[in-house]
């Protein structure tokens, strides 16, 4: 039985102050990874075994002087050894209907939840293949199935699982490439959305067929077993976690 442990590898996570990253550092960490947590917002309470390293995104892409200041930071901290598993996680979830969207808002969805995935992909590519590593991007049910608004972000994110499928192609026969799509993931964000609408938090539950959403530590622990050699031969896949609500039908019959 191969061990889920990797110890002396290093993972390198965007987003890590959300709800979804937080878990992932936690459960990285768990895993016995070294980390490199990474977000646009400034570090206030990460373990002091976390490097963090504070990251505009939508800035990495524009600016390749940035980006390449980036590299070489986690290089430091890596001391030369290089990241093994790069999780895509960040992301913005900007709602506007097609009439109505900015420019802005258009290419700052795309900014930050397709093109750093891609770039940093790209940046990191010699160091994954070197340390066998693999990327896991945190795409969403809205890849496949979508609502009214997000128009933006769902592409964006049909596109991400898109690229998880493309890059294989490319760099696949060393560095695995694969993506997870959760439906509702309970983080502190969705719940306070439903303050004062009980009601509708649980109908919202029951619609999935498992009967609740999701939680972060069930994504986390999703992306750490893709990330490790017992996920050995899952290449290029783009795994729904969605309790089961992908297959549901909703219409008023
Ligand atoms: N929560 C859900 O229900 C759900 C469902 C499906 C998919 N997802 C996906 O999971 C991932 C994490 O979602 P979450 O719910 O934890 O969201 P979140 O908003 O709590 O976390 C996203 C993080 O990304 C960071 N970020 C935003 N813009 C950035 C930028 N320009 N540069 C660097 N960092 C930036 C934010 O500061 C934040 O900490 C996202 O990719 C999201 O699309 C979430």
């Amino acid at each position: 039985m191969q061990t889920l442990c990797s110890k002396n590898r290093w993972a390198l996570i965007t987003g890590a102050l959300g709800g979804i990253g937080r878990a992932l550092v936690n459960e990285f960490t768990n895993a016995g990874y070294k980390i490199v947590a990474t977000d646009i917002n400034d570090d206030f309470d990460m373990p002091e075994n976390i490097h963090f390293v504070q990251l505009d995104l939508e800035k990495l892409v524009i600016d390749e002087v940035y980006a390449n200041e980036f590299y070489y930071k986690v290089n430091k901290i890596t001391h030369g050894t290089g990241i093994s598993t790069l999780v895509n996680n960040a992301a913005v979830q900007i709602l506007a209907n097609t009439r109505v969207i900015t420019r802005k808002q258009w290419s700052t969805s795309f900014n930050v939840n397709l093109s750093a995935p891609f770039f940093l992909s790209q940046m990191f590519i010699n160091d994954l293949e070197s340390n066998s590593g693999s990327i896991v991007n945190i795409s969403s049910i809205h890849a496949t199935q979508t609502k009214k608004q997000f128009v933006a972000y769902a592409t964006t994110k049909a596109a991400l699982s898109a690229m998880t499928r493309n890059m294989v192609l490319d760099i696949g026969s060393r560095v695995r490439v694969n993506a997870i799509e959760p439906a509702a993931i309970a983080t502190d964000m969705l719940k306070a959305g439903f303050i004062g609408k009980e009601e509708l938090y649980q109908r919202l539950e029951m619609f999935h067929p498992l009967g609740r959403v999701g939680t972060p530590n069930e994504v986390a622990k999703l992306a750490v077993f893709l990330s490790s050699e017992n996920a050995g031969f899952v290449q290029g896949a783009c795994i729904s976690a969605s309790g089961g609500i992908q297959g549901c039908l909703s219409d008023p019959m």
